[in-house]
C-alpha cells in the first residue's frame, strides 16, 4: 500500500534496496475478472483416446494400476472426473458382443489405425473406477452408420446406463471430410439431429437431453459448428441438447511451422492463453451462457498432435495445465477434460511425433503418464504435469467460486497468473499464484523470486508446486506440498508452510503456490 503512488520502476529499485527481493502488491480485493460460478467435483476431468483404452486401463479382471492409483489420487481429494473416452479413434470405433477384450486396433503395421473394436469389457471396466466415476458414452459419427453408432449406445446403455452422463455423436466435426456436409452448418445440424433421435428412440428416449453438441476444434475450417454457430442455427429447438462441448488446443506439433512455435516460452506465455481463450474459446462459451446453457471442454491439452517431448514432458506442462484449467474455470466451464492417448498416424503426415517399433502406441508426452513400458518412452511413469491436477483439485474444491486477479504492478502480465478463490462469502479463502516465468536447467544462474505482499491476514498457509526447472522430466524431482508421484504411490511427507501474520508469500520463477487463509 505505501508503495502504490510510485511507479513500477521506482518500486523495484526502491524495495531491492531495502530488502535485496523486489515485493509486488497482489490485491485480491478487486479482481480483475467477474467471480464464477460454483465449480463442482466434476471440474478436473479427462478425455482417453478409446484405441489406447485397454493400454492406459487394462481388463476389468486386471485393472493397469498406476493410471488408478493417479485417479484415486483425485479422488482422495475430493474430485469425481467425468470420464470421456474420446478422440479421433472413437469416429472409427464399433462394438462387437462377440469380442472378449476392451478395445482392439486394426492397425495397418506403422502404426496407422483403421478401426477399434471394443466388447463388454469396455463397459465392465467402468466400474473399477472409484466410486461416484461417470461417463460420456462416445459415438462413432466417422462412419457415417447409424448401425455402428447404435450399436455403441445401446451397448453403454445396457451395460452402464447410470454411469452415463453424457453421450456424444462424432469428434471434431470440423476435421471430417468436407464432402460429408459441404461446408452446410445446417447439412450437419439436420443429419445429428436425425441421427441423435434415432439413438434416443432405440434407448427409451434415455439419452434425450442428454446429448453434448459440437466437440467441434477451434481450427479455422470450412465447416462452422463451433456452440456459438450450433446455437444460432438451433440445434437444441428438438430439445435433446444437455451442454456445448468445445476443443482447446492453441499449440500443435501437427506440422513444421507450429511445431517451431511450440517451445517452453510460448506455451507458458499467459497473455497469449488469455488471447487464445477470450478470441477463440469465450465467443462459444457466452453464446451457450446467453441461451441459460452448461459448457465444457470436452478435449484439450497443450499441444496438439500429441504433445513435443522435451515440452510437454517437462514440469512447463504442470503450470500451462493449472493456468489453463484455472482461466477456463473463470469463465465457467463446468469440466474440462484433459486429453490422454497416443500418436494417431493418419492426423497429420507432417507431424513431429511417431509411433514406436512396430505400430506400438507411441504415447503422447502431454498425457499425466506413460501408463505401460514401450519402445518409444521407456518405463511406464508419471509425468510431470501430474502434480498440476491435485493443485486445481484443491484450489476449487468446496464449490469454489474464481476470479482472476490484476497482475501487480511492476511484474509483466505474460510473466505472471494469479486468482482469488472465494467459499460462500465475499472474501477470498484461497488464492493460486503462478510465477510462470521460464527458469531452464543450467539456465543464468539462481532464479528469482517475486516477494508479494497479499494484505492483512493471519494463520494462512501455503502449498507449492515445485520443480528445479522450468524443463525437469523427471516427476521424482517434481512436488506438490513436498510430495512426488513418479511411481503413482506420493513420496515424502505433505508440507505445509505456515505464513506469519500479514508476512508476504515469495514464489519462485517457474513455481506456483496455493494460499488457504484462516
Ligand atoms: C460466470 O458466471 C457468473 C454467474 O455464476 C457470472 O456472474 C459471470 O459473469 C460469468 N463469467 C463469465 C466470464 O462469463
Ligand atoms: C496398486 O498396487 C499396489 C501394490 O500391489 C496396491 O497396494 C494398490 O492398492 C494398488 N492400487 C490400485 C488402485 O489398484
Ligand atoms: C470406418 O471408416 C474407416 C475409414 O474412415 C474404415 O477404415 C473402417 O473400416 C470403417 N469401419 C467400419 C466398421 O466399417
Ligand atoms: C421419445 O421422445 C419422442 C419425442 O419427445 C416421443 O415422440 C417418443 O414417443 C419417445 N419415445 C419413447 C420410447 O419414450
Ligand atoms: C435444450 O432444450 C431443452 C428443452 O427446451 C431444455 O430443457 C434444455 O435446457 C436445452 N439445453 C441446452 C443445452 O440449452
Ligand atoms: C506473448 O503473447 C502476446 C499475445 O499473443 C504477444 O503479443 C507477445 O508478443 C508474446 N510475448 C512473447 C515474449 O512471446
Ligand atoms: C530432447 O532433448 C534431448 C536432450 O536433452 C535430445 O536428445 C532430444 O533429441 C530432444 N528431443 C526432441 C524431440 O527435441
Amino acid at each position: 500500500m505505501l508503495y502504490t503512488a510510485l511507479t513500477a520502476g521506482s518500486l523495484l529499485t526502491a524495495i531491492s534496496l531495502a530488502a535485496d527481493v523486489p515485493s509486488y502488491t497482489l490485491d485480491s480485493k478487486k479482481p480483475s475478472s467477474p467471480i464464477s460460478q460454483a465449480h463442482v467435483s466434476q471440474f478436473v476431468s479427462y478425455s482417453f483416446e478409446p484405441a489406447f483404452w485397454a493400454e492406459f486401463f487394462g481388463e476389468p479382471d486386471s485393472p493397469r494400476n498406476l493410471t488408478f492409483t493417479l485417479l484415486n489420487h483425485l479422488h482422495e481429494r475430493g474430485a469425481r472426473p467425468i470420464i470421456r473416452a474420446g478422440g479421433i479413434s472413437m469416429d472409427s470405433m464399433i462394438y462387437d458382443p462377440g469380442q472378449k477384450l476392451s478395445a482392439v486396433r486394426t492397425e495397418n503395421g506403422k502404426g496407422g489405425i483403421y478401426r477399434t473394436t471394443i466388447g463388454p469389457a469396455f463397459y465392465k471396466q467402468w466400474d473399477n473406477f472409484p466410486e461416484g466415476t461417470t461417463f460420456v458414452s462416445t459415438l462413432n459419427f466417422g462412419n457415417n452408420s447409424i448401425d455402428i453408432a447404435k450399436g455403441l449406445a445401446v451397448a453403454s446403455y445396457k451395460l452402464q446406463r447410470d454411469k452415463i452422463v453424457y453421450y456424444e455423436l462424432g469428434n471434431e466435426p470440423t476435421n471430417y471430410p468436407e464432402s460429408r456436409w459441404k461446408r452446410s452448418t445446417e447439412a450437419y445440424v439436420s443429419q445429428w439431429r436425425s441421427f441423435t433421435s434415432q439413438i434416443d428412440a432405440a434407448i427409451s428416449n434415455t439419452s434425450h437431453g442428454k446429448w453434448w453438441a459440437s466437440s467441434a476444434t477451434t481450427d479455422v475450417t470450412g465447416l462452422k459448428v463451433r456452440p456459438s454457430d450450433l446455437i444460432p442455427a438451433g440445434v437444441n429447438s428438438t430439445g435433446q441438447v444437455g451442454q456445448y462441448s468445445i476443443h482447446s488446443y492453441a499449440f500443435a506439433t501437427c506440422d513444421p511451422a507450429r511445431e517451431r512455435r511450440a517451445t517452453i516460452a510460448n506455451i507458458l506465455n499467459h497473455t497469449d492463453l488469455l488471447r487464445y481463450a477470450d478470441s477463440e474459446i469465450y465467443p462459444s462459451a457466452k453464446a451457450a451462457m446467453d441461451s441459460g446453457a452448461q459448457w465444457a471442454i470436452g478435449e484439450f491439452n497443450s499441444i496438439a498432435c500429441s504433445g513435443k517431448p522435451n515440452v510437454s514432458d517437462t514440469f512447463a506442462q504442470a503450470l500451462w495445465t493449472a493456468d489453463v484449467e484455472l482461466i477456463y474455470a473463470v469463465r465457467n466451464a463446468t469440466s474440462v477434460h484433459l486429453h490422454q492417448g497416443a500418436t494417431l498416424v493418419f492426423q497429420s503426415n507432417q507431424q513431429l511425433n511417431t509411433p514406436g517399433d512396430d505400430g506400438t502406441p507411441g504415447f503422447s508426452s502431454y498425457s499425466l503418464l506413460y501408463p505401460i513400458d514401450s519402445s518409444k518412452r521407456g518405463e511406464a511413469r508419471v509425468l510431470p504435469v501430474f502434480v498440476s491436477q491435485l493443485l486445481v483439485t484443491e484450489a476449487l474444491g468446496g464449490g469454489g467460486r474464481i476470479a482472476a486477479l490484476k497482475t501487480p504492478a511492476g511484474i509483466q502480465e505474460r510473466e505472471f497468473s494469479a486468482y482469488a478463490v472465494f467459499g460462500r462469502g465475499e472474501k477470498p479463502t484461497k488464492l493460486v499464484i503462478l510465477n510462470m516465468k521460464p527458469f531452464y536447467v543450467g539456465g543464468n544462474g539462481v532464479p528469482s523470486t517475486l516477494s508479494l505482499d497479499i494484505g492483512e491476514h493471519s494463520g494462512a498457509t501455503v502449498k507449492r508446486m515445485t520443480a528445479p526447472s522450468v524443463d525437469e522430466k523427471d516427476s521424482a524431482k517434481v512436488t506438490w506440498a513436498g510430495q512426488s508421484f513418479r511411481n503413482g504411490k506420493a513420496v515424502g511427507e505433505v508440507t505445509v508452510e505456515a505464513l506469519g501474520p500479514s508476512e508476504k508469500v515469495s514464489v519462485r520463477e517457474s513455481e506456483a503456490v496455493l494460499v488457504t487463509f484462516k
